[in-house]
């Protein structure tokens, strides 16, 4: 049995993490769903934002639908999603960014670079140590190119070269991985590609860089199709994967069933298509589309719909098709 461990983190996670588990419970209720709680909440009522068991509980998953954690800019803590990242193995971060005229997919290193976490804090001084290794570059580029060669092809390396000695490793193993692989590519300075981006997304098919450059990047990228509310994003490794949207917990609006659920939404998706359901992860994008066609949007969108009646919606189209499809 397909056993899904939901994380619903901080903030926002705990409004539209319960929108996407009823949207997979719907489509499968035979799979077995378990929560696991961890995050900051979680510290400041414990002293402990995630413990060896939640570890142990998560690699017990098949995959994992994560909400959203808020990570403070304290010395002393450590995140919890990236210390789940790091345990867990999940070296590429897959950020998708669709849209009318452009589909593209943001492979983000999820392991190292300025993401070692060796790091030496002093009064007046402090140092983070960006790391880039052969080993992790060969597994990123090569996820990258498969994925290239599944879609239309096209890999763009971003990189700061120019700059920083460690991505001229990065950029060189990249090249010569994919003038091997015979995919269409071509590579670019990270500052100037976030600029292009935006401005010829239809150029951009595969886009592979380090872990704050795609941090960074995906936001920005997610301007494109109208915010952070949208992306989802997968975690993959070689032994597990965590489904997430790109955005945080987002105490802005959390509490107030305005955030948008599709990021979430669309996560789940990309965790079914994971577990060898991709029929299920197009039936949860068309009845996306198809509630956003009939003007049921949240406010992100320039909407008035609440998170759980957005979630409602798309539950209920789904209903609607199951039955057409009989
Ligand atoms: P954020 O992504 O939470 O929010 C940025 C802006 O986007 C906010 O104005 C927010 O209201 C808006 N937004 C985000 N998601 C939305 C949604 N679904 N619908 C509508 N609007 C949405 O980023 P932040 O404010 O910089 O960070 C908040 C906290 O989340 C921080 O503690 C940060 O470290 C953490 N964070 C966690 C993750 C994660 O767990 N994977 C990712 C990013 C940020
Ligand atoms: C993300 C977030 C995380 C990251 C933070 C919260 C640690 O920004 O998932 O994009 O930097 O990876
Ligand atoms: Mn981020």
């Amino acid at each position: 049995m397909i056993r899904i461990a939901i994380v619903e983190g901080d903030g926002i996670g705990h409004e539209v993490i319960p929108v996407a588990q009823k949207v997979l419970e719907l489509l499968h209720p035979e799979y077995e769903y378990f929560p696991v709680e961890v995050g900051y909440h979680r510290w400041e009522m414990t002293g402990c934002p995630c413990a060896d068991r939640d570890i142990a509980d998560l690699k017990s998953a098949d995959a994992i639908l994560f909400g959203a954690v808020t990570t403070p800019p304290m010395k002393d803590y450590q995140s919890v999603v990236l210390r789940i990242r790091k345990v867990l193995d999940l070296f590429a971060n897959l950020r998708p960014v669709k849209g009318i005229g452009f589909d593209i997919m943001i492979v983000r290193e999820n392991t190292e670079g300025l993401y070692s976490g060796i790091e030496e804090i002093s009064a007046d001084r402090a140092t983070t140590l960006r790391v880039v290794t052969r080993e992790g570059t060969e597994r990123i580029i090569r996820s990258a190119i498969q994925l290239a060669k599944q879609r239309s092809g096209k890999l763009t390396i971003g990189h700061k070269a120019n700059v920083l000695k460690s991505d001229v490793l990065f950029r060189d193993i990249c090249l010569a991985e994919a003038k091997d692989a015979g995919v269409s590519y071509n590579d670019k300075f990270i500052d100037a590609l976030a600029l292009d981006i935006l401005q010829h997304p239809a150029s951009y098919d595969v886009v592979v860089t380090t872990n704050i450059f795609g941090d960074i990047l995906s936001d920005t990228t997610s301007y494109l199709v109208g915010g952070l509310g949208l992306i989802p994003s997968a975690n993959i490794g070689d032994r597990y994967a965590l489904f997430e949207p790109v955005h945080g917990s987002a105490p802005d609006i959390a509490g107030r069933n305005i955030a948008n659920p599709i990021a979430a939404l669309r996560s789940a998706g990309m965790l079914l298509a994971y577990c060898g359901d991709s029929p299920g992860s197009n039936r949860i994008e068309s009845a996306i589309q198809d509630v956003l066609a009939i003007g049921i949007k949240t406010r992100d969108l320039g909407g008035s719909t609440g998170t759980q009646e957005f979630g409602e919606a798309v539950l209920s189209m789904l209903r609607r098709k199951e039955v057409h499809n009989r």
